[in-house]
């Protein structure tokens, strides 16, 4: 049976080859913080990240992503604790909140490629994210936030 390394955990996996990996993590593994919205690759809420690039879960074969190393919102901090997220806290960002696993997941791998980003190069790594309840303004503010702060690292 193959393996599924998340959140530097190993998991036998007992899936076809084509599932999309959201479904493994959400149904097999029972990581139901990623979530599913649209799955056809236009809403972000599924986004996870494989070998640290923000991937939609949704769009991925499991058997495309066995022996890389998957995070989840899960895997992020061990209690809330990673910078994003206490900015998101901070900045009261969510409404409902179902899109932003999806966001957080979108922000962090963004803030480890670009630590110095313009407000424009936020808004436009974070486009493709979609927010039902629009809170894209808190969003901006809160990955601001954490570029101002200068966090050595996200
Ligand atoms: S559920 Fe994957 S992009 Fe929308
Ligand atoms: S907070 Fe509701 S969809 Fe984003």
């Amino acid at each position: 049976m193959p393996k599924l390394n998340v959140n530097n955990k190993s998991y036998l996996v007992d899936a076809e080859p084509d599932t999309p990996l959201l479904w493994v993590l959400r149904e097999e593994l029972r990581l139901t913080g990623t979530k599913f919205g649209c799955g056809g690759g236009h809403c972000g809420a599924c986004t996870v990240h494989v070998n640290g690039e923000a991937v939609r879960s949704c769009q991925l074969r499991v058997d495309d992503v066995y022996g890389a190393y998957i995070t989840t919102i899960e895997g992020l901090s061990a209690g809330i604790e990673h910078p994003v997220q206490k900015a998101w806290i901070e900045h009261q960002v969510p409404q409902c909140g179902y899109c932003h696993s999806g966001q957080i997941m979108q922000a962090v791998s963004f803030l480890r490629r670009n630590p110095d980003p313009s407000d424009d190069e936020i808004a436009s790594a974070m486009r493709g994210n979609l927010c039902r309840c629009m809170t894209y303004t808190r969003i901006n503010k809160a990955i601001r936030s954490v570029v101002d702060a200068d966090i050595q690292e996200v």
